[in-house]
């Protein structure tokens, strides 16, 4: 399953790179243009396995979608248009594929299955498929619709007020997705604000939906129109060069077209709490995801407390952020995080054993953990567990190691960034 051997002692790391685009807004501008009437054209967009299986589902729906070049084209014919598949939907590794086309396909009247792989298999489906059964969509699967595999009836939706017990931006684009088929006024209140990409693209297809702080107003139906969409690169995958750059000794990072959504910006606001060398170039001139470049230099740095409203604005770079605190002097405590349990991996488990083997200072608490700093981290042999975020945080771990280190299932990584590994390297020579 892929084991590599990575370089290690590393003392500098020096260049620039184009941040791969973001996972996130890929997958919905697949789903909005499958359901928009016209073409739409997606430039950036991630070749990543997740986004791929999102395109294989759609193609299934009978949804027109071809690759050109870095481009993507999705002939949208409107909701009507998708059709029942004759065979399973298989999402593969992705929770917002399966997650966000529950909804999606809720008010459509057909019959469809999911699937998904051994970690798929294991993470909570409940959190969509309450909501769902509330709007009036026929929704099973294993444990009383918890597990895949599942099925969903479609059919005519009524909307609902809905307060979300958890801040996930799956289930409340799931909700959304489905609220612009359902006549009449959906209200969702989150419990912390979630990345709103689902939102700024409603908006960008031509739709109507309000935000109010927490509150979120969608009224049905609604039919969407097809455009243009510029992905931008995806700052959780910027985030393991962030962190490369700040824990190297020498050298200087420039990594360009980085998404800079506020709602995913939590990275950031950690690396300047910790001290990091970093500068923030915004763009001035995009409309619906603000977008910019960062350079980031080796740094000083310092334990801090992560907890509250931060966490879901960061919630997948806690792995690489935990790298980060074992270099940081003090102790760096990480709170509120319990959804890193449900995760591609558990989270909490797979960050602290994997560190733990290079001999960091790490401490699993029953909703983060705990990391004492700054330690010498020395080569091992660890594992990614199948989970892409976790092979990179080891990839990043391994250029300051003292001795080798092999990453077993280092082919995870192709989840959200298949040259992930290339890119490293250019930034070694
Ligand atoms: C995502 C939302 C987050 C995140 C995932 C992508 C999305 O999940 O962890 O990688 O695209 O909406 P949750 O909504 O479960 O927190």
């Amino acid at each position: 399953m892929g084991t590599k051997v990575l370089t290690h002692n590393v003392q500098r790391l020096e260049g620039q790179i184009d941040i791969p685009g973001d996972k996130s807004i890929s997958h919905r501008s697949v789903m909005f243009g499958a359901i928009a009437n016209g073409k739409t054209t997606v430039t950036n967009f991630l070749k990543g396995e997740d986004c791929l299986s999102t395109i294989s589902c759609f193609q299934k729906l009978g949804v027109k979608i071809e690759e050109t070049g870095d481009s993507l084209v999705i002939e949208g014919k409107g909701w009507d248009h998708l059709t029942e598949p004759s065979s399973v939907l298989n999402v593969g590794n992705s929770g917002t594929t399966i997650r966000l086309m529950l909804g999606l396909l809720s008010g459509r009247p057909m019959h469809t299955t999911f699937i998904g792989d051994d970690s798929i298999g294991k993470r909570p489906m409940k959190r969509v498929i309450t909501p769902l059964r509330e709007m009036g969509a026929i929704l099973d699967g294993r444990n009383n619709g918890d597990y895949t595999p599942l099925s969903l009836r479609g059919g005519g939706l009524r909307p609902i007020s809905y307060q979300l017990p958890i801040a996930s931006a799956q289930v409340k684009s799931s909700i959304i997705l489905a609220a612009l088929q359902a006549k009449g006024t959906t209200t969702i209140v989150e419990p912390a604000q979630t990345r709103d990409h689902t939102e700024r693209m409603i908006r960008q297809f031509g739709g109507h939906i309000e935000t109010d702080n927490l509150t979120i107003t969608i009224s049905g139906p609604q039919t969407l129109k097809g455009t243009q969409v510029n992905v931008p690169g995806d700052i959780s995958s910027a985030a393991f060069f962030l962190v490369a750059g700040a824990i190297v000794e020498e050298g200087k990072i420039l990594l360009r077209n980085v998404g800079l959504n506020p709602t995913r910006t939590g990275i950031i606001d950690v690396l300047n709490k910790m001290g990091a060398k970093m500068t923030i170039h915004p763009n001035k001139d995009e409309e619906f995801e603000p977008v910019g470049d960062i350079t980031i230099e080796p740094s000083h740095l310092t334990g801090t407390v992560i907890e509250g409203d931060l966490i879901p604005r960061l919630i997948d770079e806690v792995p690489i952020i935990a790298l980060l605190a074992t270099q940081a002097n003090g102790k760096t405590i990480i709170k509120d995080a319990e959804e890193l349990k449900v995760k591609e991996t558990n989270r909490i488990d797979t960050v602290v054993n994997e560190l733990l083997k290079l001999g960091a200072d790490i401490t699993a608490t029953d909703d983060g953990m705990i990391i004492n700093g700054p330690t010498k981290l020395h080569g091992s042999v660890v594992s990614s567990h199948g989970d892409h975020r976790i092979g990179m945080m080891l990839a990043v771990a391994s250029l300051i190691c003292t001795g080798e280190l092999t990453l077993e299932e280092a082919d995870a990584i192709a989840v959200s960034y298949p040259n992930f590994f290339s890119d490293l390297s250019q930034l070694i020579n």
